[in-house]
């Protein structure tokens, strides 16, 4: 781990834990040396991802919790702060697809992905938002999408989700900057249960191959260095940017 301690002494929260990008970001986060809150739906002590950040030595807190429900995010930061001390770090990470062409989307499909995936990233910035500001630090890094930032064919609601990720990222950045709180996005491109299908289906994988200058698919810890450098001190000038961690697929100008 390049990074190995760059993050001791720091609190962080990870939405979206229990699998895919989510769990690699935890141990990253955890092999940098921060204490951590793991959230998701469904997630348990039972985890792999729960014992292999324990197994790092930090300190590790475990909740179930829904990101488009409000009540239960800000409960979920007071207890981070109840239990670790205080909260420095927030990867926004939960979400979810629902794939169909637009004049098939029904109202719940579309009320569940933007409700995951937007309203959700912005339930955590408004709860990390006021103990940031009151110690004066922070680093907020949320997860938008190739298709947020290029549009996308088959899943509009994803697509307007991510791209009101990207512009809810800069408006936050905007206010928070003056309390030294940075807030940036990352736009990944890697193998997960979300992206399995169009990684290794041989009808649609070479597709997305082509588009990719690199010529691969990563796996998700290729993404973990990158977020632990935005998490950390060395990124505190760094704000309202998005990465794309991608092979080179998309370059924004
Ligand atoms: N993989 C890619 O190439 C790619 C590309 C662009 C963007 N992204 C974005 O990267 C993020 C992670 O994606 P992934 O590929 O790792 O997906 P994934 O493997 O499907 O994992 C999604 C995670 O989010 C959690 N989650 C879903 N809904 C939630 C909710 N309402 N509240 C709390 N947690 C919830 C899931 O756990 P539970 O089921 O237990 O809730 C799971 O841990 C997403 O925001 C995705 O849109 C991924």
């Amino acid at each position: 781990m390049i990074f190995a301690g760059v993050l001791k002494g720091k609190v962080a929260i990870v939405t979206g834990a229990r699998m895919g990008i989510g769990e690699a970001i935890a141990v990253g986060l955890a092999q940098a040396g921060a204490d951590l809150m793991l959230i998701s739906r469904r997630i348990s002590e039972d985890d792999e991802v729960v014992k292999s950040c324990k197994a790092e030595g930090v300190k590790v807190e475990v909740m179930q919790v829904d990101v488009s429900n409000r009540e239960q995010v800000d409960a979920m930061v007071a207890q981070t702060i109840e239990k670790l001390g205080k909260v420095d770090i927030l990867f926004n990470n939960a979400g979810v697809s629902k794939p169909g062409m637009l004049w098939n989307i029904t109202d719940d499909q579309w009320d569940m992905v933007v409700d995951i995936n937007l309203k959700g990233t912005f339930n955590c910035i408004a709860a990390v938002a006021k103990p940031m500001m009151e110690q004066k630090s922070g680093a907020i890094i949320n997860v938008t999408s190739s298709a947020g930032l290029l549009g996308t064919i088959g899943q509009v609601n994803y697509t307007a989700a991510k791209g009101g990720v990207l512009a809810l990222t800069k408006s936050c950045a905007k206010e928070l900057a003056p309390y030294q709180i940075t807030v940036n996005n990352i736009a990944p491109m890697a193998e997960t249960d979300m992206t399995r299908k169009i990684m290794t289906d041989p009808k649609i994988a070479p597709t997305y191959l082509a588009r990719i200058p690199m010529k691969r698919f990563c796996k998700p810890d290729e993404i973990v260095p990158c977020i632990v450098f935005l998490a950390s001190d060395g990124a505190r000038y760094i704000t309202g940017q998005t990465i794309c961690i991608d092979g080179g697929m998309v370059m924004p100008s």
